[in-house]
C-alpha cells in the first residue's frame, strides 16, 4: 500500500476524532487536538492511503529529545505499516537529539509490541500516570552510537 505522510489540516479533524474515539478509553477532545495543532512546539502529521486519512501522530520537540504525544491508526488499516511509517518520520527528524520518547498505558500490549518491533525499549514505569490510576511505561528509542575509529 502506498502510504503518504503529510501535515495535519483543519478539515482532517472529523476523521481524526473518529479514529481517536475508537482507539482510546480516554480520547483527546477536539479542543486538545486544536491546541496541539496551533502550538508552535508541536508537529502534527497524518497518514493517508488513496487520499483516505488512516492515522495521525503528534510530537513535540525539546532540545535533547522528541516526544510522541499522540499516535493512532484506523482499526481497519492496522498491520499495514502505517504506524511504522509515522514513527519513522519522527525518528528521521532526531538530528543530534538523544532519543524519541512516549508514554504508553501498561495494559496496551499492542502498542508495546509495536514499539519493541521498532527498537524502542521500556525505560521507566510511571505509577498512576493516567487519571484512572493506570500505570504507564516510558518507551525510548535511542539511535545506535558507532564506537571506534
Ligand atoms: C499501535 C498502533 C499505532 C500500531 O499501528 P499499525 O499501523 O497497526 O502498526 P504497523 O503495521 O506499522 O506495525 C509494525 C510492526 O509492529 C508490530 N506490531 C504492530 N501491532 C502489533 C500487534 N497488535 N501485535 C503484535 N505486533 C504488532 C509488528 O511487528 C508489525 O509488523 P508486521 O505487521 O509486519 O508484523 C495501532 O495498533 C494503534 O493505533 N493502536 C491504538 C492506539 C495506540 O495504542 N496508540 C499508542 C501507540 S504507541
Amino acid at each position: 500500500m502506498d502510504i503518504q505522510i503529510t501535515w495535519m489540516k483543519a478539515d482532517h479533524s472529523e476523521d481524526i476524532l473518529r479514529i481517536e474515539t475508537l482507539s482510546f478509553d480516554s480520547p483527546w477532545s477536539q479542543k486538545q487536538f486544536f491546541e496541539a495543532w496551533q502550538d508552535p512546539k508541536m508537529y502534527t502529521l497524518v497518514a493517508k492511503i488513496d487520499s483516505q486519512l488512516v492515522g495521525y501522530l503528534i510530537y513535540s520537540r525539546c532540545r535533547d529529545k522528541l516526544v510522541i504525544e499522540n499516535l493512532a491508526v484506523d482499526r481497519s488499516f492496522r498491520r499495514n505499516l502505517v504506524g511504522k511509517k509515522l514513527v519513522l518520520s519522527v525518528i528521521d527528524n532526531l538530528g543530534n537529539r538523544d532519543c524519541v520518547e512516549l508514554n504508553v498505558a501498561d495494559s496496551n500490549l499492542d502498542a508495546h509490541l509495536f514499539l519493541r518491533s521498532l527498537g524502542f525499549k521500556a525505560s521507566e514505569i510511571k505509577r498512576a500516570f493516567y487519571g484512572n490510576n493506570q500505570d504507564a511505561y516510558l518507551f525510548s528509542f535511542r539511535p545506535a552510537v558507532l564506537v571506534g575509529g
